[in-house]
Parts: structure tokens; sequence; C-alpha cells
């Protein structure tokens, strides 16, 4: 932007502390220009890397940013700052609303009264909010007939949920039902948030109650607009945190709610201090400031009521969580035999006893499935041992499974319980995920979030940007191009991984098997160095694969804003990596190019533990054993295809030979004809002959087994080896012929192939 811009400017400079400060420009040469600063520094900067500074805009800002004299990043966030100082958290860009996390509660803004002043007003009408964008949904949706979709966007912790939530609500209030009609489809599908937030959300270091599931909402309306049903897919939960929480995160509220229950329920499932609790106790933080667990965990049992969850339900449900946080206490030692183990004290054998009641199965059936790994064959189950080490990874697995499965079930109840109306034919659908966030290191979950994000920003650019663009375009309208930063590489990055090298979930699946071979592990994230990479365009995510234990977080990411030392650090960092129990492991990432086209290498660099010599010579052992399994199936589904060929070729030879014979029948048949042809000739000339007419010339001509069926017959003969009627054109000659015709065919119908064959063969 460096056009009108000259000495005594107002411009917006680059700072690194408040991203843009404003200043004058005091001096230019070339292409640098200094520019004096409202705090009185003297900064200099390429001319193209100064915005102007609209002087006559508003002090308080503009409702609609589409109205802005300039439209750059600067302008922008100036006016959205303007705003939140004044507490307006809500301002449009055109259709689009972009909302500000206040970090306070605005009950204010979203009491009946402000709902009942959106209702009434038209898009626009009143200043931006987010009422105003369900409104239009809303009265599109009856008024087009057209089904609308509200897409809530932004990082982790903007107040994507916090928006849903409030557009749920503002929908529920415009399509509800009157008070007093009982339990309704709104209020259930309003209650479903904090039932499945208390299992799907979590502290994490953004935001205290992190969405860690994507969600739709979908809420359907009956012909007069009122809400008839709704359904809520969910996707994606994030599994690892059940058995890994980083410092200062927490596990899934639900953990520390059951902790936190009344005291019959605590003894009932012998729950306590969520501090005693490996799943709970990897992170310090177990409270959230301003949340209370005790009366958190009464509401979440409340809204299940009103969800339709019964008494009983609650209690299985919860009976489930405390079962995961007993079988997370259950450790593991050497057992007698090699490779093998067992529970490691007593206090894991009460967890293992623990577990085992609530979840209502035999502790010894327990204890074999977490201590033994069981594989099934055609021919055989062949039981394994483990060692500790494999034993606990078998616990977490189960741990995960069992949640990510509790999780499922209760959407499934809601939706059960919500119901959906089959007859329906307008919805309006709510998308809220898990926002974009970038760690030191990122797990595999986090780099589908992430990618999500990516292919929505995608979304958004297509149409707001692309599409509009294309279209002006088109129409060879004069309008100034509005740069935007296009993902598409980024997603490309991602979507166009070079074939002929290992995907990204190619690598997830051979890691999550544990094929940690010591060899060159070549990984590769590929994309086209561009110009962008080569400068170390932040946008770019630098993917690392990581092999741990867990499985479930393979890959690392690096911050986006990794300087070149701090990558450097990684590289150093991955050379230990710790496993989820606690050990170190001995796998080194180093980067195979300093990241510019992002392939990544991994090698096997220090010596393996006797553990996992141990562990890996059973393994060979147990793949011995399994290539004579499957070697001897392989014998066997050679013989049988062996044999299915023989068959095949029997089967080939007997259609030849039955088409040669079906070849030697129409020849005969052929041969007939024209004998037949010849023989009417015959007979005609015979007929017209002046001899003929004497009475005795008219005795008819029939073959003896037609005799009885010829009564029209005007020709026949007592020679036996003549049966045939000659051609005519008379109507009467036709008649006979069809007769014959007729016989052949009944023949056919009715008998079998040799019988028809016979019936041909003795014909001729
Ligand atoms: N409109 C709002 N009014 C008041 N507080 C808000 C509002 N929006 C967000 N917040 C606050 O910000 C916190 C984070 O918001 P929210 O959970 O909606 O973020 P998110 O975008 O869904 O994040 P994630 O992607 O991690 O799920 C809320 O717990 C709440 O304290
Ligand atoms: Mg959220």
């Amino acid at each position: 932007m460096a056009e009108n811009i000259m000495v005594d400017s107002h411009v917006w400079v680059e700072d690194p502390d408040v991203a843009w400060i404003d200043g004058v420009v005091v001096d230019i040469k070339g292409d640098q220009a200094t520019v004096k600063t409202n705090d009185d520094r003297e900064v200099i900067a390429n001319l193209l890397k100064l915005y102007i500074k609209d002087d006559e805009a508003p002090s308080e800002g503009v409702e609609d940013m589409t109205r802005l004299s300039y439209l750059h990043e600067p302008a922008v966030l100036e006016n959205l700052a303007t705003r939140y100082g004044l507490n307006e958290i809500y301002t449009y860009t055109g259709n689009i609303l972009i909302a500000v996390n206040p970090f306070q509660g605005l009950p204010h803004l979203y009491d009946a009264e402000v709902m009942e002043k959106y209702k009434e007003a038209s898009f626009k009408e009143l200043s931006p909010h987010v009422f105003a964008i369900g409104g239009i949904a809303y009265r599109e949706m009856i008024n087009e007939g057209r089904n609308k979709c509200i897409l809530v966007s932004g990082e982790s912790g903007s107040g994507k949920t916090e928006t849903t939530k409030v557009l749920m609500r503002y929908l529920a209030y415009f399509g509800g039902h009157t008070a007093g009609e009982g339990r309704t489809v709104e209020n259930q599908v309003l209650e479903s948030n904090p039932v499945l937030e208390a299992f799907g959300n979590a502290k994490t270091v953004k935001n205290n109650n992190s969405s860690r599931f994507g969600k739709f909402v979908e809420i359907q309306f009956d012909d007069i607009g009122r809400i008839s049903g709704a359904a809520i897919r969910t996707y994606l939960l994030e599994r690892s945190r059940v058995c890994q929480v980083s410092d200062p995160e927490r596990n899934y509220h639900c953990f520390y709610l059951l902790c936190a229950a009344p005291p019959e329920d605590v003894e009932r499932f012998k729950l306590g201090d969520p501090k005693s609790f490996r799943y709970l106790n990897q992170s310090s933080c177990f409270e959230l400031d301003g949340v209370n667990d005790a009366e958190e965990y009464l509401a979440t049992r409340k809204a299940m009521d009103v969800v339709g969850i019964s008494e009983q339900e609650q209690d299985a449900i919860f009976r489930v969580v405390a079962a995961i946080l007993h079988l997370g206490n259950i450790e593991f030692c050497k057992g007698e035999d090699a490779d093998s183990s067992s529970l490691k004290d007593e206090q894991s054998k009460f967890h293992l006893q623990m577990t085992s009641e609530l979840l209502m199965c035999d502790s010894h059936s327990l204890e074999d499935a977490l201590c033994k790994r069981i594989m099934v064959t055609p021919e055989e189950v062949i039981k394994r041992s483990l060692d500790p080490l494999g034993a606990a990874v078998s616990r977490d697995g189960l741990a995960k499974t069992i949640y990510s499965r509790l999780f499922d079930w209760l959407v499934n109840k809601i939706n059960i319980s919500i119901g959906q109306d089959s007859n329906s034919r307008r919805l309006i659908g709510v998308l809220d995920i898990y926002g974009f966030e970038s760690f030191k290191a990122n797990s595999f979950e986090q780099f589908c979030i992430n990618y999500t994000n990516e292919k929505l920003q995608q979304h958004f650019n297509q149409h707001v940007f692309k599409m509009e663009q294309g279209e002006y375009e088109k129409e060879e309208i004069d309008w100034s191009y509005v740069e935007f930063v296009d993902n598409q590489e980024v997603v490309d990055l991602i979507e166009k991984a070079d074939k002929k090298k290992e995907t990204v979930h190619e690598r997830e699946v051979e890691l999550s098997n544990q094929v940690e071979e010591a060899v060159d592990m070549s990984c590769v994230l590929h994309s086209e160095p561009s110009d962008d990479a080569e400068t170390g365009d932040e946008h770019y995510p630098k993917i690392f694969i990581r092999a741990d234990s867990g499985l479930d977080k393979s890959f690392v990411m690096p911050s986006e804003q990794s300087g070149d030392e701090e990558i450097e650090h990684e590289r150093q960092t991955k050379h230990s990596i710790l496993t989820e129990d606690g050990t170190e492991k001995s796998i080194v990432l180093e980067s195979e190019k300093p990241y510019n086209n992002f392939s990544v290498v991994s090698h096997i660099t220090n010596p393996i533990r006797d553990t996992e010599v141990e562990s890996l010579t059973a393994e060979v052992e147990m793949l011995k054993a399994l290539l004579v399994v499957e070697k001897q199936r392989a014998d066997i589904s050679e013989r049988k295809c062996a044999e299915a060929r023989e068959l095949g070729e029997r089967r080939r030879k007997r259609l030849e030979e039955t088409e040669r014979r079906v070849y030697q029948l129409q020849d005969s048949l052929n041969r007939l004809l024209y004998s037949m042809s010849d023989q009417f000739s015959q007979l005609k000339s015979i007929l017209r002959s002046p001899s003929m007419s004497s009475p005795m010339a008219t005795v008819p001509v029939v073959r003896d087994d037609l005799a009885d069926s010829s009564e029209n017959s005007e020709a026949s003969s007592s020679d036996s080896d003549f049966t045939f009627p000659a051609p005519s054109t008379s109507s009467a000659d036709n008649s006979n012929l069809q007769v014959i015709v007729q016989d052949l065919s009944t023949t056919e119908a009715k008998g079998t192939e040799n019988d028809k064959e016979r019936g041909f063969e003795d014909y001729f």
C-alpha cells in the first residue's frame, strides 16, 4: 500500500507489541519511510508495509466494516477495538457477523426484551447482533422454504460455543412452543448443551471450556415454523485426553464433577480426591476459577432429566465414568513368565476389583484382557502375554474406547429422546467445531482439528472472495481487487500429499500398529516449495511425525510462531520423547531439509532397551506362528483355486460340444427346409398337371401322426416318406404348415434337452 503515502501522511505501521500503531510519516528515502509513532518513537519501515489511517473515521467506529474508507487489517482491527471498548462486541462485514469475545457476562445483550426487539426488526435495521443472524436465517427459511446453515468459526476460545448457544436459544424463542407445553423439543435441545459439554469439553491452555468434539445441530421446523425435532451430530471426540492430560489442562469435566458429587455417590463409586487418579493427576490443574464442580454435577444431572435420560441411565453413565478412573489406576509389574505381566500391588487389585464391579464384568476376565493379547485367526485363537508396558497400553486403549463409546451412546440417547421430525421440510443447522490451536507439540487429533478449520476457511474464502470477485470479473465490473490470505496451499499440502510417499494417514496407521522399525521411516508431507515457504510464511504448519507409544498422538507440529531457532530446538528435543508411561523413547525426528518443503524423516538411533528387545522377540515369534498359519491358508486356497480351474476347463469343453451340436442341428434344419421347398415345388407342379384332376388325385397327403388334425387339408398322400403339405399362397395351406410348426414347438417346450435333441433326430 505504497500509493498515496507521502511525508505527513497518517499511517499504520506494524508493532511487535500492539500489532499496529499509528503515526505520521516524517521522511521517505527510496522505499523506506520513517514514521513518528503516537508514542513518540521513530520507526523505519518499508513503504509497502504502511497503511493509510483514515482520520475521518467515526470515533465510535462503524457497524458495518464495508463502510470503512480503507479496508485493510489495521483499519478492521481498529474498528473492532473501538467498538469493543464501547461494549459493542458485534460488528457486521456485509452479511457476516464478527463477534469479539467479551470474557464477561453481558446479560443485557441477550434478555427477553432484546429478543423481542430483534424479532420485529428486519436485518440490519438494528445494531449488529447474533439475534439478527438467527432472525434472518429463520425468516428466509420460512419465506423461501429453503434450509439454512449458520457456520460459527474462529480459533479456540474465541466464543463459538457460547455464540452457538445464544443462537439456539434465540431460535427456540422464535420457533418455540408456548409456555406450559411441558418438556418441549426446544428445551431438550437447549439442555443437551450442558450434558454434551460435561462429557465432551475440557479445560485447555486457551479455553476453560474447550469443545473437544465437533457438533452440528440440525433444528427441524414444522409447516407453521415451530420447532418439531432436532438431530445432533458429533465429530471426532479427542480420545487421547482420557488417559493423557498435559499441564495445566484438565481431563473431561465429568471426571471432576463426579469426584465432587454428593458423598453417597462418591462412596458408592469408591471415588475421592481427583488427585488420587492417574488419569487426572498428570496435570496439576484440578479446579476451574469460578466453577463449582459439585454444583455442576447436580446441574448436569438436572439437564439429563430434561433431555430424557432416566435416573437409572444416569447412574449407569456415572458408573462407567468412575470405572474409567479406577481402570487408570491399575498398574502392572513383570509376571512370572517372561514377557508377562501381573497386577503391581494391592492397590491395583482393589482398582481392578472396583472396575470390574462397576462395569459388571468378571475381574479375572478383565485382568486377562488387560495382560494378554488375543489374536483371532480363521483357524484358531492365539493368546499371548503382554509385558507391563503392553498391558498399560492395553489398559489405556480400553479406557479410551469405553469413554468414546459412552459419548456416542449419550449423543444417540439424546437424539432418540428429542426425536426427529421425519415430516419436517425445513431446518436450520448450526455448526460449532473445535477451534484452531497451535502448540509447541500438537497431537494428531489437533492436526485433524486444524485441518478441519483450514477447510472451513477455504469454504469461506471460496464464497466470500473467490466466487464474488469471479462474478465481478465475468460481468466486467470495475472494482478494486480485495486482497485476502488464500489458504489453498495449506489445504493442498495435506490433501495432495505425494502419493508415492507415505500419506499422513498411512503414517498414523503404521504408528498405531506399533510397527516401529529400526530403519529410516520416510514420513513425508510434501508440497511444492513455494516462495512463501522459503520465506518462512508463518501460515504453513511445520509438521513432524512423532512415534510415541500413545499413538493417538503421533504428530508434532511446532507452533506457527516457531522461528528457525525454535525449529532447531525441536530437532534437538525430539531425540528423547516422553512416552505415556513417562519413560523416554528412542526416536529422533530430524529434518531432511530446512522445512521449506516439509519433508521430514525420522530415524531410530539409540539402542533399544532390554524390555523392548524382549517384547520385539516375542512379537517376532508371534509373527512366525502367524506366518505358518497364513502359509497353510495359502496352500488351501491354492488347491481350491486349481480345482476351480479344472472344473472351469471341463465346463468350457462341454459348452463347446453343445455349441457344435447346435450348429449341426441348424445345418440339418436348413437342409430339411431346402428339401421341403423342393418337394413343395414338385408337388405344385404335380397338382397343376392335368392328370391330377381325376378324383383319385384329391386324396389328401398326410403324415400318419397328423392325420387327425388335418381336417382342412386339401392334399394328402399315403406315402409315409413324404409327409409335408406344399407351400401355397392359399390360407388353407398356410394353416397346415402352422400345425406342424406348433407340433415341433410343443415338443421343444415339454421335453428335456436330451428329449428335444432326440426328437429332432427322430424327426430328421
Ligand atoms: N458472548 C459471550 N459472552 C460472555 N462470555 C463469552 C462469550 N463468548 C465467549 N465467552 C467466554 O469465553 C469462553 C470461551 O468461549 P467458547 O467456549 O465459546 O470458545 P470456543 O470458540 O467454543 O472454543 P473452543 O474452540 O476451544 O471450543 C467462554 O467460556 C466464556 O467464558
Ligand atoms: Mg467450543
